[in-house]
């Protein structure tokens, strides 16, 4: 890998199978990115079993579901490198010795933690390792000394802990890590079928796992300008969430339908249906990509393979170099 290049680390939690919302929120720009930097693309099943942990046995086919569908919508292998946390021993010796300087206190004021404890009812996160949450993910992106995190605003304040991290660690011991920032991805949302934030847990997703059919049907479920009533209503694109992904996945087709929805030279429903077969037709090779992935089990582990193997490499180095600043010697 070519060392001059800055270093992007940046990573999924396996507790789901990926959605529309994954490819605009975070794949493409992972794609991007992987042109001008060096990297990493994790899957960060430790991280979903915190809160998995009374039911883990879908992790593991998330894991596949999760790289097949980057690897399909244009993450390359031989360009980054792609791995799954657990297989990388490293980070959890890391975690360790950032647990040992991390202060309760910063934990438990992490703001996204007191969101978690109110929001999730339906399973107990009052765990030791949940609290612990940003410590690891401040072990994955240091141990890869990264310079770059992609995330969504919601991490933010696990960017600032890490920096804080790294910081305490440089200051106690010896300059190791440098301190990572944040790459806000500054990408339209997409928002779910019924028009709230696409999400899993409120069933408003477009999923690369649906077949044709399921697509379409969901697509006729969309909503649409919730002022356009009848049919000789002028429609408000700028309102309309079918228009929405109209501007994101077939911009060149905004300037056509704009006038026609305003006019309302265009229905809502064959609006819909002509957009679900365009849309199909640009999305369907993603989707056929991630079928055939998905079936060529062999492929995707050696893929997995040799990300663990490259991951491993640096990996250790940084280890190595953190031990040697505690004073400990590894091995
Ligand atoms: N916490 C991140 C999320 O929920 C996932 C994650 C784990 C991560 N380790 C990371 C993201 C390291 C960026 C860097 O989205
Ligand atoms: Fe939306 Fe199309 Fe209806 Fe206009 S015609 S409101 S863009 S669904």
């Amino acid at each position: 890998m070519n060392q001059s290049k800055k270093i992007v680390l940046s990573g999924m939690r396996p507790t789901g199978c990926l959605h529309l919302g994954h490819l605009v929120g975070a794949i493409n720009n992972w794609v991007k990115l992987q042109e001008e930097y060096s990297c990493f693309f994790m899957v960060a099943d430790w991280h979903a079993l915190m809160s998995e942990y009374e039911n883990p046995s879908n992790i593991k086919n998330y894991i596949f579901d999760n790289v097949a569908t980057w690897i399909a919508c244009g993450i390359d292998p031989d360009k980054s490198v792609i791995f799954v946390q657990s297989g990388v021993k490293e980070h959890l010796y890391l975690n360790m010795f950032l647990s040992c300087l991390t202060p309760l206190g910063w934990l438990e004021r992490c703001p996204t933690y007191k969101e978690q404890l109110r929001e999730i009812k339906d399973r107990d996160i009052q765990t030791y390792a949940f609290l612990g949450y940003p410590v690891l993910q401040a072990a994955d992106i240091l141990l890869y000394r990264a310079n770059f995190v992609p995330v969504g605003q919601d991490q933010i304040p696990h960017l600032e802990l890490t920096r804080e991290i790294a910081r305490r660690f440089n200051n106690l011991y010896k300059e190791t890590f440098p301190e990572p920032e944040a790459f806000l991805s500054k990408v339209p949302k997409l928002l779910g079928l019924d028009g709230r934030k696409m999400s899993k847990s409120y069933g408003n997703t477009i999923n690369f796992s649906d077949s044709k059919d399921e697509f379409m049907a969901k697509m006729q479920k969309m909503f649409t300008d919730p002022k356009r009533i009848k049919l000789a209503d002028s429609g408000h694109p700028k309102e309309c969430n079918v228009f929405s992904y109209i501007s994101v996945f077939l911009p060149e087709r905004t300037k056509e339908l704009q006038p026609l929805c305003e006019n309302a030279k265009i229905g809502c429903t064959e609006c819909k249906k002509k957009l679900s077969e365009l849309l199909y037709n640009k999305l369907e090779p993603i989707f056929v990509k991630r079928q055939s992935i998905l079936k060529d089990k062999k492929t995707l582990k050696d893929i997995l393979e040799e990300g663990k193997k490259r991951a491993s490499e640096t990996a250790g180095q940084t280890l190595s170099d953190a031990m040697k600043a505690v004073s400990l010697v590894y091995e």
